[in-house]
């Protein structure tokens, strides 16, 4: 008896021992499920993990507890914790595909990898990256019968998302629980991600338009000279950034008059040449008395602070800055006022950079994770900066979209941020950060923005032509064919590299992203309307193949394509010189198609492919979004075998909030034998097109 509780008693020490040194994983048993939804069901590691679980700072809504876990489920989470550390795994069948998990490198299909979900400043990230700058803890699995389920860890903190052997997620900080979302399709798990944590609020027409950018366009008759630059060549685009040098040395909401003696004539010039502009703002306050943003903000205590409760200093583009601490309302409320004046010079939307948030000359690249936030009780309540690093940007963008919106109620704002979070869509567009001109960096554009769409983010899209490096025109050529088909379409480069205007590489790359942005302007009325549906539904634009056919092996891995809506195929081909594979396609008679005169000889191009029952909706050529209403239309057809078949179309005036009060207008074209376009919801009544019907299906 003694001798077997001394075995027993050494055993127990031999375990405890092996917990400590993390040999031996301690299993959390007794997780504790509860039905969220339909379909939807949240697990904590425990009773007391739920009682004590921070405020999600994903989700729209907290989510009620319905009931039990219904009898039927299948995906139990197994749970354990060690060393502060909560681990959630959940084992999946070998033909189990998995996507999803934000902002990464690589290919679509997501097996294998290893994420780690930590905004990051990864100035020329490279393919094996495991953190950009957005953190999404995501996973979308699509079972070989097509079924789906996604799987969310509702945590702030730093979070591994390990796919070697199943979905495992790891955080520090407090035990988080984790969402599971079981349906049918992928398609109806990720629109319940949208109801979870948000859609996008329509963003106003012209940004669906081009954008070209630099750091940067400066003094004032750069500006011009580069928008003059499309007028005069025809080329189609609706939007010229301001990048930090339009800055009085990097202080935030100034403007140099040396460079820039007058932003608002300059804006208004831009305006009545059919332009928007968007103005770059960091959070990096530069700490000095005497400005107006330091010293208001000081007036408040705005500050992350460190450790021992001074304002944190970090050095960023300005020198010693100071960095708001938007967990707390009156600061975001604070930041959202200083945009009145700002805008007031004519500036439409809003870039916010460096919001990981990024710091210069220390080897984190970001602020110490034992800062401190004065987190209100909403998120929480204070913490360290290592619980609110994730989801600094997201309440940066966040303050600054709810600052534009009380600044001009009547319009949509437009905000791009680089650092976001799960759920961020809400108030922002995402670009990929800082890439770099090569043809890996072209191909990962592809299922880069494939993966955000499939992580709540539909409006993202690659600094076309790479922002580190010169590439070639034959990469810049492709590069703005594929970008134009993505749904945020902006051309940048950094200081000191070569031009990147469309027009920069000679003649011959000059048609051919002429070509490009023509196809992108033909289909705005097509695109405007899947933007709308995904701030509706939660459904990207821009779609895997799979989406076509869930039941279709050969799809599942397919990012060299991809699908625009649901019907048409984008097939890329991301390599130097001739000689593309045919592409894959799903089941039924999709048929290429040429959009403008010259794009179906156009070997830099990507081919698009219509798909058999579709009717795409195809505006006239524009120079920029708002050249002229929508008064012709001409409708591509690619019949069915039963010779029918369908489109829709979404109006409206492109900007403002009358459409929430039913000015819009959803027109269905069916095609059968005829054209028959029937109003099915919506009481805007413009006027109607000139419709012209194009069959491509050479039957
Ligand atoms: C960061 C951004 C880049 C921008 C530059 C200067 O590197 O990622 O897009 O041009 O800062 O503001």
């Amino acid at each position: 008896m003694k001798a077997d509780r001394r075995i027993f008693g050494l055993m127990g020490w031999i375990l405890a021992v092996a917990v400590l040194a993390g040999a031996m994983p301690a299993l959390v048993r007794g997780q504790i499920g509860e039905s969220v939804g339909e379909g939807v069901v949240r697990f904590h590691a425990s009773n007391e993990a739920r009682d004590g679980a921070l405020p999600s700072l994903c989700l729209v809504t907290p989510l009620a507890a319905l009931g039990p876990v219904p009898g039927d489920w299948a995906m139990i989470p197994e749970f354990t914790r060690i060393q502060g550390r909560t681990s959630v795994f959940l084992s999946i069948d070998e033909s189990t595909d998995l996507y999803g998990t934000g902002e990464v490198p690589g290919p679509l299909r997501r097996n294998g990898t290893r994420t780690v979900a930590w905004n990051f400043d990864a100035y020329g990230w490279g393919g094996n990256a495991a953190s950009l700058y957005q953190s999404h803890p995501w996973v979308l699995a699509v079972r070989a019968d097509g079924t789906a389920f996604g799987v969310l860890a509702d945590t702030p903190n730093r979070c591994v998302i390990d796919l070697s052997l199943g979905i495992r997620f790891e955080a520090d900080g407090a035990p988080f629980p984790v969402i599971i979302i079981e349906k049918d399709t992928p398609q109806e798990v990720v629109r319940e991600l949208g109801r979870l944590t948000g859609t996008m609020p329509l963003p106003p027409r012209w940004a669906l338009g081009y954008h070209q950018c630099r750091y940067s366009y400066t003094p004032d008759d750069r500006v011009r000279e580069i928008a003059d630059g499309f007028r005069e060549r025809d080329i189609p685009c609706d939007v010229i950034w301001f990048d930090i040098d339009y800055m009085e040395e990097f202080r935030c909401f100034t403007v140099d008059d040396w460079s820039f003696p007058d932003m608002r004539g300059l804006n208004a010039e831009l305006h009545e040449k059919g332009f928007h502009t968007v103005a770059i703002i960091d959070p990096g306050i530069k700490q000095e008395m005497g400005y107006h943003v330091y010293d208001s903000g000081d007036a408040i205590d705005a500050w992350v602070q460190t450790a021992a409760g001074a304002p944190y200093v970090g050095s960023v583009w300005p020198g010693r800055c100071v960095f708001p601490d938007f967990t707390m309302s009156q600061v975001r409320t604070w930041w959202g006022g200083l945009y009145g004046q700002f805008l007031s010079l004519g500036i439409d939307g809003i870039w916010n950079d460096m919001n990981e948030p990024a710091v210069f000359n220390v080897d984190a690249k970001t602020m110490p994770r034992n800062n401190r936030h004065r987190a209100d009780p909403e998120l929480g309540g204070p913490g360290t900066h290592a619980r609110f690093h994730n989801v600094y940007g997201m309440l940066m963008a966040r303050a600054t979209w709810e600052g534009v919106q009380r600044s001009r109620p009547g319009k949509r704002p437009f905000v791009l941020s680089r650092a976001n979070h799960l759920g961020g869509q809400r108030w922002a567009a995402c670009w990929t950060g800082d890439n770099t001109a090569s043809w890996a960096h072209l191909d990962y554009s592809v299922s880069m923005v494939l993966n955000l769409g499939l992580s709540g983010q539909p409006l993202s899209g690659p600094d076309i032509g790479g922002f580190v490096g010169a590439g070639t025109g034959e990469m810049f050529a492709r590069w703005m064919g594929i970008g134009a088909m993505q749904p945020f379409a902006r051309g940048h480069t950094g200081k000191g590299n070569i031009d990147k205007e469309p027009w920069s590489f000679g003649g011959d790359v000059e048609k051919t992203c002429r070509l490009a942005l023509e196809r992108r302007y033909r289909l705005l009325p097509y695109l405007y309307s899947l933007m709308r549906e995904a701030a509706e539904t939660g459904l990207p634009p821009v779609r895997p193949l799979f989406f076509a056919d869930t039941s279709d092996p050969r799809l599942r891995a397919e990012d060299d394509s991809f699908l625009l809506g649901n019907d048409l195929l984008v097939a890329c081909y991301t390599k130097p010189g001739q000689g593309r594979p045919e592409p894959v396609f799903p089941a039924g008679n999709w048929v290429r198609v040429g959009l403008v005169p010259g794009d179906l000889d156009d070997p830099d191009l990507p081919d698009l492919y219509l798909r058999e029952g579709a009717v795409l909706p195809l505006g006239p050529i524009m120079q920029w979004s708002d050249e002229r209403p929508l008064d012709e239309l001409e409708l591509l057809v690619n019949p069915g075998p039963d010779g029918r078949a369908v489109g829709r179309l979404y109006e409206d005036d492109g900007d403002g909030y009358g459409y929430r009060d039913g000015a819009y207008r959803v027109t269905e074209f069916v095609f059968d034998d005829e054209m028959a376009a029937n109003v099915i919801e919506g009481s805007w009544e413009p006027g109607s097109w000139k419709l012209v019907t194009r069959d491509v299906s050479n039957k």
